[in-house]
């Protein structure tokens, strides 16, 4: 049965898609279909990929728009099912919603009445931390879900929640709801962070952002969706100078105003064409990104073997000969993205000679999915942190299954380079992050195509 087969790459309107993506009702939430990704590997990627918005500088700066005392519009918003969350929580608190195009959307948040974010959707995304931040900043008081969001491990607030309390909040947990409050203004604070973190970075910035005072953030994270949030409540009248090195101040001010802003190129999905193609033997034109924030990929692929070559805002990968193993380590920006982690090793698996990845970012095991790739025949073995990966000639096609975002990123490219089919499960996860990857992979000439399972509800997938 093939719902969605869209292999002519000619067809570029693949409307019926977009459709589903721009579909804000909670219906089109409380369920997805359990789609599978059917692909015939050993298709070589060659042509350009344009890539979207970016997902995790998207999930902060919709939250932040209710901070406005205006509309705001936001745009090269990605199509992608985190997004549809967040704008249907705001529409659920009263804000008026209005998409213009697929990637542009109006925000009036002037009819929010509320300081709570009901739990039935948000507590299925991890960015609705980020309503705590600003709901502070509006109205100095916030009651949230606790953030769900990929399961690779525990996910700790403690940050988000000591810088909170530095600016003058007490906090509460009942029943699932996590609630944060100041008797008085916010006051500017120092907050040092005790380890490196976005959410933490981003949800303080949000709330410092209208507090009395001058806040300084130290040991922040520097990843350019801090930047991107920065530059879009400073365009708002806000007063944040040093995002993206490791101390932030913040100058609180007393009203932000409604801008239009449009949302920097998304450095994973970026990154995970780059690896795509790589893994093909390829030769991608990969457009609309900022191929600074594409350094620590582009040096890793280099080492590989691949050829990279960089324009204003593309980025070709040209990669002719057998790859060469390398070793890599994530780390907070600019080191290499712990969201390309498993696609990396994804193409390690398919290159010359034994590597090794370290995961230094998250605490607990992100290496899940390797599980899945031994079932197409890598050779890894993982040992804590470390996953130790022997080049094998080749992967096999096999049902695997998308155990987290990036994780089913990965499993799509080890379909691409599989001998065989290969069938990925719980395409919902991928879907969270990456807009139409099947028909942008369509268009560079993989053979894949989604294959329509029955619904069940969202209550199930954490
Ligand atoms: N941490 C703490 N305490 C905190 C917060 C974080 O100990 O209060 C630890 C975490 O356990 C982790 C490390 O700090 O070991 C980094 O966590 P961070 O807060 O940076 O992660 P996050 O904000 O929850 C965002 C992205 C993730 C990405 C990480 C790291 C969003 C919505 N999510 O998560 O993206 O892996 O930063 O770069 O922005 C993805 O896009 O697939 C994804 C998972």
């Amino acid at each position: 049965q093939r719902q969605m087969c869209i292999r002519d790459r000619s067809n570029t309107n693949l409307t019926s898609k977009n459709v589903l993506q721009t579909d804000l009702s909670s219906k089109s939430l409380g369920s997805v279909n359990l789609d599978k990704y059917v692909i015939k590997g050993g298709c070589r990627l060659t042509g350009e990929v344009n890539i979207s918005g970016a997902k995790n500088a998207a999930v902060a700066i919709l939250p932040a728009v209710i901070l406005s005392d205006s509309p705001c519009r936001i745009e090269n918003i990605p199509d992608i099912s985190d997004v549809k969350t967040l704008t249907y929580i705001l529409k659920e608190m009263g804000a008026r919603v209005e998409y213009l195009d697929l990637h542009t959307v109006e925000i009036d948040p002037r009819p929010i009445m509320t300081d709570t974010v009901s739990a039935e959707i948000a507590r299925r995304i991890r960015a609705s931390y980020y309503f705590i931040g600003a709901l502070l900043g509006r109205c100095r008081n916030a009651v949230v879900p606790l953030p769900g969001g990929c399961n690779f491990g525990v996910r700790p607030i403690d940050q988000h929640l000591k810088g909170f309390v530095a600016l003058g909040c007490d906090y509460s947990l009942d029943n699932g709801m996590i609630s944060v409050s100041a008797q008085n203004d916010l006051h500017g604070a120092n907050i040092y962070l005790d380890v490196v973190t976005v959410g933490a970075t981003m949800n303080i910035m949000l709330a410092a952002v209208k507090a009395r005072g001058l806040t300084v953030i130290e040991n922040a994270a520097r990843e350019p969706h801090i930047v991107d949030l920065a530059n879009f409540l400073n365009t708002m009248g806000a007063d944040i100078r040093g995002a993206g090195t490791d101390t932030i101040k913040i100058h609180g001010v007393q009203r932000l105003r409604g801008v239009t802003y449009s949302i920097i190129p998304d450095q994973i999905e970026a990154g995970t064409y780059m690896v795509a193609a790589a893994a093909t033997g390829g030769d991608v034109v990969v457009k609309n990104v900022t191929p600074k924030h594409l350094e620590s990929i582009s040096a890793k692929l280099v080492e590989m073997g691949v050829t990279i070559e960089e324009g204003d805002d593309t980025v070709r990968v040209l990669c002719e000969r057998p790859l060469r193993k390398c070793n890599v380590k994530t780390m907070p920006h600019p080191g290499f993205p712990t969201d390309m982690q498993p696609q990396i090793t994804t193409l390690l698996s398919v290159a010359k000679g034994t590597s090794m990845v370290n995961e230094s970012v998250w605490e607990n095991n992100r290496f899940k999915y390797v599980d899945e790739l031994r079932r197409m025949g890598a050779q890894i073995t993982v040992d804590g942190k470390v996953a130790i990966v022997e080049g094998a000639d080749r992967l096999k096609g096999a049902p695997v299954r998308a155990l987290d975002l990036r994780a089913g990123a990965a499993m799509v490219i080890a379909g691409l380079v599989a001998e065989g089919t290969t069938q990925v499960e719980d395409v919902q996860y991928i879907e969270r992050g990456y807009e139409n990857i099947v028909e942008k992979l369509v268009e560079l000439g993989a053979d894949i195509y989604r294959m329509e399972e029955p619904e069940r509800t969202l209550d199930k997938i954490g």
